[in-house]
């Protein structure tokens, strides 16, 4: 309980999934949470449990892949909540699963733009708020597909190496403004995304399907949102004031081969 006291946290892509669970997560630990995401009805739900619980929380309506519309909710938030403490940029896309020869440069643009793009606008806004403040955590989903690769999905794994090192640039080019910026990697998770990605693979059956995500994992399973959302809340929190400029790999086990 309150490892968030008195911060404000922003979570992107917070209606489902790992964002959902971070943006409970950080509420339960004392967090203000703005919720940012295009799923109106998800995030108004969740925001409205959050309240009822007695946890400060709000929602707006932001596509990441837009800087017009990242920058003006991220004003919102500081007009309503007077601060951001914290930056988690989690929403992301799997984008088209094709062999690279196959990909349009739609495809492709569409996977960055959300993925890269969308922890650039971001971050870049609320880089001020938190530099007037010196103070700041930045934690940016990428994935053990930012560490290592696939025989698939290519304008993913492009995105989340990118997003590997942006995350390491921005660690470097902040810290002596006091502000961290840490990477989270982790294995499959089971989401929304990780269920649609099966199905796009041609996937028939679900449970067999998740059998096979099973077997990469030494753990012997996949993980759950709340896997990921504790090492979240860990790099939002002042436990890791020393820690910038990483990768905390969360994944049972899949990239230590
Ligand atoms: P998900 O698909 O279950 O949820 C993603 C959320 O992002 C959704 O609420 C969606 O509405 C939101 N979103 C998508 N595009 C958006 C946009 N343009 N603007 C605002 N919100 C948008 O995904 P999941 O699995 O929870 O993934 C979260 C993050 O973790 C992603 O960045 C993903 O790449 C990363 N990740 C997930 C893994 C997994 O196995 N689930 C593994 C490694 C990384």
């Amino acid at each position: 309980m309150n490892r968030l006291k008195g911060k404000v946290c922003i979570i992107t892509g917070a209606a489902l999934g790992i964002g959902r669970a971070c943006a409970r997560r950080m509420a339960e630990e004392g967090g203000t949470v703005a919720l940012f995401d295009l799923h109106d009805e998800d995030c108004t739900f969740l925001a409205q449990t959050l309240g009822d619980a007695g946890l400060p929380a709000a929602y707006w309506h932001v596509d990441v892949s837009s800087e017009e519309s990242v920058r003006s909710a991220i004003d919102s938030v500081v007009e309503r909540f007077g601060r951001i403490d914290v930056l988690v940029n989690n929403a992301g896309i799997a984008g088209a699963n094709k062999p690279t020869h196959e990909i349009t440069e739609a495809e492709w643009d569409r996977v960055q733009a959300v993925n890269v793009k969308g922890v650039l606008f971001a971050t870049k806004h609320v880089l001020p708020h938190m530099r007037r403040n010196r103070a700041g955590s930045i934690v940016n989903l990428s994935s053990i597909y930012g560490l290592i690769s696939a025989p698939d999905i290519p304008p993913y794994h492009a995105s989340k190496g990118a997003v590997t090192l942006m995350s390491k640039t921005d660690a470097l080019l902040y810290a002596t403004d006091g502000i961290r910026v840490n990477s989270v990697h982790p294995g499959f998770i089971w989401t929304p995304m990780v269920e649609q990605h099966l199905c796009d693979s041609g996937t028939k059956d679900l449970a067999e399907g998740r059998c096979a995500l099973d077997k990469l994992h030494p753990l012997g399973h996949v993980g759950e949102p709340d896997d990921i959302a504790w090492g979240v809340v860990y790099l939002a929190s002042d436990e890791s004031k020393f820690v910038t400029g990483s990768e905390l790999v969360i994944d049972g086990g899949y990239t230590a081969r």
